[in-house]
């Protein structure tokens, strides 16, 4: 599709309505958009191609839009493949265009399209400008939102943004303008998904973009994904800004769960209904069913979360572990987190979790715990009551901003956690009886 978005601006829009997967692991519910755009102007420019999969699409809508002009110019803001595959074929097209783009970009293009010809190249540096005629982009340096090499560009005759990755969904176009999507609420829940996933590592690089974008004046956002933002812009600059800074959007708690045969999920049920008694707003993420990319975005949301897994082998069921470890791979800062673990012999899922947790920024974990030993008894809901209002009143005092002083010891035979400052070597296990010469300080 292609749609004229202003004087002299259109739009390159390649839908990939069949497409299940983003980058190997992310589930898309429509498919995604690959953008691109021309500005018809004294000189003709294209800004960026497409991915692969809509190569064809992208090629057919370029000599659409350009009806015969020869292309003058070539923007490249970021060399990431689902946007440049059509390169070495508008070079080809174009023999003579001159391509703008960042010195770490060229070397990136160069690595991966050796036998691109590219015979006049201008690197850009941060300010530097582009004359169209009435249009002219202003080039400014967006590092590691989400690549390195990345640059956006600026046009004051239309107060368009050119974001790069930057302020992208994961869906296709069907309503160029984002206001114009029926379900704002499914639109903001993509987004959410696209940036936490896509970009959510890299906040404070985010945060140096916005505040680069404040001296703009901007009445539209150009992405490589998803619609074009013109009303919705002060909604897409609220969530960025609280997304980057990994705060919280509202009050309220978030609870991610697991289970192998289905007793944790006893205390799920027990907990949602005791935080809907409580009349406090709360989620939840089922990790047997929900995907990591749906759980790291709903993590964004609240800055509360519940954590209930079982032990796996001595560790932590494998579901749990990940979706921590994706959390730990995403920076994800200023949380405060409530423990409940399960197990039948030497329960430790609760230890763990609590090790990763301390890797992580500004994050901390309430006191209250609970161990559910194989399956919740009634002795064990007034722990479950503790710990939602605990969470939920707030109770800084008593919060461990470390988890724990206390380390865990391991029987090497049987798997049984001990919690002491220090192994004493008259201990014995409880359960095989073995000597403290079998136990293995674990944290
Ligand atoms: C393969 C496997 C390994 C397990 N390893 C441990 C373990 O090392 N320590 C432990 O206490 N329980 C272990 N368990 C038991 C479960 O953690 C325990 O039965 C728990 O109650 C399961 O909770 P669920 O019903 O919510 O799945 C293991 C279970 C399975 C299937
Ligand atoms: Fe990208
Ligand atoms: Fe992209």
């Amino acid at each position: 599709m292609i749609k004229q978005l202003d004087k002299g601006l259109y739009l390159l829009n390649q839908n990939n309505y069949g497409q299940r997967i983003f980058e190997g692991e992310i589930p898309l519910k429509k498919g995604m958009s690959y953008n691109a755009y021309v500005i018809l102007d004294d000189k003709t420019c294209l800004l960026d191609t497409a991915d692969v999969s809509v190569l064809d699409e992208f090629i057919d809508n370029l000599k659409t839009c350009l009806n015969g002009k020869l292309l003058d110019y070539f923007v490249i803001h970021h060399l990431e493949p689902d946007h440049t595959a059509g390169i070495v074929e508008v070079l080809k097209l174009f023999p003579n265009v001159t391509v703008y783009i960042s010195s770490l970009g060229y070397a990136l293009l160069k690595q991966f399209f050796p036998e691109a010809d590219i015979k006049n190249l201008v690197r850009v540096n941060e300010g530097d400008k582009l004359n169209l005629g009435h249009h002219e982009l202003t080039f400014v340096n967006a590092p590691m939102v989400h690549w390195p090499e990345v640059v956006v560009s600026y046009d004051a005759y239309i107060k368009t943004l050119f974001s790069a990755d930057a302020f992208g969904s994961f869906t296709v176009i069907n309503n160029v303008d984002s206001s114009e999507y029926e379900d704002q609420d499914e639109l903001l829940y993509e987004e959410r998904r696209y940036y936490t996933n896509i970009v959510g590592k890299y906040g404070d690089q985010v945060q140096a973009l916005l505040k680069k974008a404040q001296t703009l004046d901007i009445k539209r956002f150009a992405p490589l994904h998803g619609p074009i933002h013109t009303s919705r812009i002060p909604t897409c600059l609220k969530y960025y800004d609280l997304w980057s800074k990994y705060e919280k959007e509202e009050d309220g708690v978030l609870i991610v769960y697991c289970s192998i045969y289905g007793h944790s999920v006893k205390a799920y049920d027990y907990i949602n209904d005791k935080l809907t008694k409580m009349n406090v707003e709360h989620d939840a993420v089922n990790l047997n069913h929900d995907d990591f990319s749906i759980a790291l975005a709903k993590s964004f949301i609240y800055d509360r979360i519940i954590l209930i897994a079982p032990t796996f082998n001595m560790g932590l069921f494998p579901l749990m572990r990940s979706y921590l470890l994706v959390m730990q791979d995403h920076n994800v800062r200023n949380k405060t987190f409530a423990l409940i673990e399960n197990g039948s012999w030497a329960p430790q899922a609760k230890s763990l979790m609590a090790k990763l947790i301390n890797t992580f920024k500004n994050c901390q974990t309430i006191p209250t715990t609970l161990t559910i030993k194989s399956s919740l008894k009634k002795e064990d809901l007034p722990i479950l009551d503790s710990i939602c209002e605990e969470l939920v009143k707030g109770n800084s005092d008593k919060i461990n901003k470390k988890t724990s002083n206390l380390h865990h010891f391991r029987c090497k035979l049987c798997g049984f956690i001990l919690e002491a400052d220090k192994l004493d070597s008259s201990f014995k296990c409880p359960l095989c009886g073995k000597d403290s010469s079998f136990f293995e300080m674990i944290d």
